[in-house]
């Protein structure tokens, strides 16, 4: 499955995509997780210490100019569809069963800009093969702006995180418009930060989540999560003997993110 992670800035799509990403790595599925945020932090919630690990795509210059015959320059002549299926093993980073890229400046497949790198970062979302149960992440801004038709249209599902405001929901309106204007199919949303912190707000969550998947309309909710600090932990660390292991905050929420995988599977 290839998966987008949308949504209004600091509503968790991070926290999701290394949660999701975790899960299935756990589970030794090949995992590709991409960060597509120039504002990136998905390494640091995949427990990598040091982000300075990650060389972003946008400056893999020799590897961007050997794939497309051209530096990363706009304008002149470049090989459009670059080869790029070992690029996750060869040039990504490696977390366990993760592999992961950082985008970093590059336009997120293909909207706007036709340049060598776009090339590549569309090359590799829309022709990387992925197997029904590994899975391709795309954490990204809110915007879909960047994203071209054709990329978004290779993207199985697209997930939408909302928090229980005002604001974050109406930006999911707007992503799942964008959504449809682009001819993307599936759009799903996941609640995040239900609840009220330091009280027991079952019925609260409730009536968060009946609101939410009110003013949602037809954007099926495929799960939440509630306000839990444990999550500023990310998803994964390193245990003592050099391995990834679950943090807290993914042990005590695995079922809520397997559930989540679970409706994505049975629904695209
Ligand atoms: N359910 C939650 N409860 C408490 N803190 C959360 C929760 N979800 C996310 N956070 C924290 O909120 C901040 C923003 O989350 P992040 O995933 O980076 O958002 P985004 O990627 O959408 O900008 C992070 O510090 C994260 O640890
Ligand atoms: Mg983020």
């Amino acid at each position: 499955m290839k998966v987008a992670i949308s949504g209004k800035g600091g509503v968790g799509k991070t926290t999701l995509s290394a949660m999701l990403s975790g899960v299935l790595a756990l589970d030794s599925r090949r995992v590709i997780a991409i960060d597509a945020d120039p504002d990136a932090n998905l390494a640091s919630a995949l427990g990598v210490p040091d982000d300075t690990q990650v060389v972003p795509l946008a400056e893999m210059h020799d590897m961007i100019a050997e794939r497309t015959g051209a530096a990363d320059q706009p304008g002149g002549y470049f090989q459009l569809n670059p080869r790029v299926d070992d690029i996750p093993d060869e040039y990504a980073l490696k977390i366990g069963n993760i592999r992961m890229l950082a985008l970093g400046g590059v336009a997120q497949g293909g909207g706007g800009c036709v340049c060598p790198a776009t090339a590549i970062v569309k090359a590799l979302l829309v022709h990387l093969i992925i197997g029904r149960d590994d899975i391709l992440i795309m954490d990204m801004e809110a915007g879909l702006e960047h994203l071209g038709r054709a990329t978004a249209q290779s993207m199985d599902a697209l997930i939408v995180v909302v928090n229980p405001d005002r604001w974050s929901i109406q930006t999911a309106r707007r992503v799942r418009d964008l959504a449809g204007d682009l001819g993307m199919q599936k759009v799903f949303a996941v609640a995040n930060r239900l609840g009220i912190p330091g009280q027991d707000a079952g019925t609260e969550t409730q009536a968060q989540l009946e609101h939410i998947q009110t003013t949602l309309g037809d954007v099926p909710l495929i799960g939440s999560l509630p306000m839990d600090p444990r999550l500023g932990e990310g998803a994964l660390r390193i245990a003592p003997d050099g391995s990834f292991e679950p943090t807290k905050a993914l042990t005590a929420h695995k079922e809520t993110i397997e559930n989540v995988i679970k409706e994505l599977r049975s629904r695209v």
